[in-house]
């Protein structure tokens, strides 16, 4: 029996627009055509200093990428998913619905977590994540097709924590990369991307961790931050890693970074990238050569419990669907 439902793709494009991205740039487009959902780069909104090969920039738009698929299991449909074979093209991926199963009790929770979820930058408590979470967010990154590291302790770490303090160090002293923080961090309110000053936390590099969020205040250390520091936090280090480097494993690596991000949420645990540490090609091969794995680093987070983080402006539904 065929399946007469149609699905509601603009509802698809509704909760994709709210996915992260690097700097809250937004990077998509999406287009309907023939009851099929595209989704395209928007290459205006690429960093050229931070991301020159637009890797992140493809990451960003698979985090929309799951999102929709997400959408559309709500409504009881599955994806086949297309990916573009261009690596620098604008084309990147089409959904073709097709009738599945109800949606499932899980994901209808990734669901309600996917409208409410925040990158949390603040530190987290002194609890480390619990086993369960650990096994829920292997799961959800390795069905993504993604391979996924989580080091819990500061032995585990010490790669990581040696290479993002000197990714960090050196974007630092960049002025370029500072000017295009500064782009991205100083947007008119009417633009609704970016990464309002409301949201980002201040000394970060005088914080009582090895692990520096980005610096998006751009204020360097600042040494009387350190007295006001209470709980050291003890966080999980999470990298999402695939196979091979091109345009569909890095919309793999997007669409595990949304699924970790959300399963995470479900289970109360809050989360943001170190993106530093993968940002630069010298930092990000080093990472896979000295974590042992076959193939590539995609992302590293940290991952803990606190508040959930605060809210992001994004663009309207008809800014980003043609
Ligand atoms: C590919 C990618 C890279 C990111 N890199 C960083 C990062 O290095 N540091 C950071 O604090 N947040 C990073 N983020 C989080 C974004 O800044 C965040 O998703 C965006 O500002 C929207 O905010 P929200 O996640 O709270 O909705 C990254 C997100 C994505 C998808």
């Amino acid at each position: 029996m065929t399946d007469m439902r149609t699905p509601d793709l603009t509802a698809a494009v509704e909760l994709a627009r709210l996915a992260p991205s690097v700097h809250n740039t937004q990077p998509w487009r999406f287009r309907v055509t023939n009851g099929a959902l595209e989704l395209y780069a928007d290459r205006d909104r690429q960093l050229q200093v931070l991301d020159p090969e637009g890797r992140q920039l493809v990451m960003s738009c698979g985090t929309a990428l799951f999102h929709a698929r997400l959408a559309l299991r709500l409504q009881g449909f599955d994806a086949d998913v297309t990916a573009g074979d261009e690596i620098y093209g604008d084309f990147l991926a089409r959904l073709q619905p097709r009738a599945g199963a109800p949606a499932t009790p899980e994901e209808r929770s990734l669901g309600a977590a996917a409208t409410n979820r925040h990158t949390q930058r603040e530190p987290f408590t002194d609890k480390q994540v619990a086993d369960d979470t650990l096994k829920a967010i292997s799961l959800a990154v390795e069905g993504e097709g993604a391979w996924v590291r989580l080091l819990s302790g500061p032995n585990e770490q010490l790669p990581v924590i040696v290479l993002l303090s000197h990714a960090d160090e050196l974007e630092d002293r960049d002025e370029a990369y500072r000017e295009e923080v500064s782009e991205w961090t100083k947007r008119p309110e009417s633009a609704r991307d970016g990464i309002p000053a409301g949201v980002i936390p201040r000394g970060v590099r005088s914080r009582m961790s090895n692990l520096p969020v980005r610096d998006f205040a751009l204020e360097g250390t600042s040494p009387e931050g350190i007295a006001d520091q209470g709980v050291v936090e003890r966080p999980l280090v999470t990298v999402i890693g695939t196979g091979g480097d091109a345009l569909d494993d890095w919309l793999t690596a997007g669409q595990a970074l949304a699924h970790l991000l959300l399963r995470a949420v479900v289970d109360g645990v809050q989360a943001s990238p170190l993106g530093q540490v993968v940002d630069l090609p010298a930092t990000r091969e080093r990472l896979g050569r000295e974590l042992g794995t076959i193939g590539f680093p995609q992302m590293v987070l940290r991952m803990g419990y606190a508040e959930p983080g605060q809210v992001t402006p994004r663009r309207e539904l008809d800014e980003v669907l043609a």
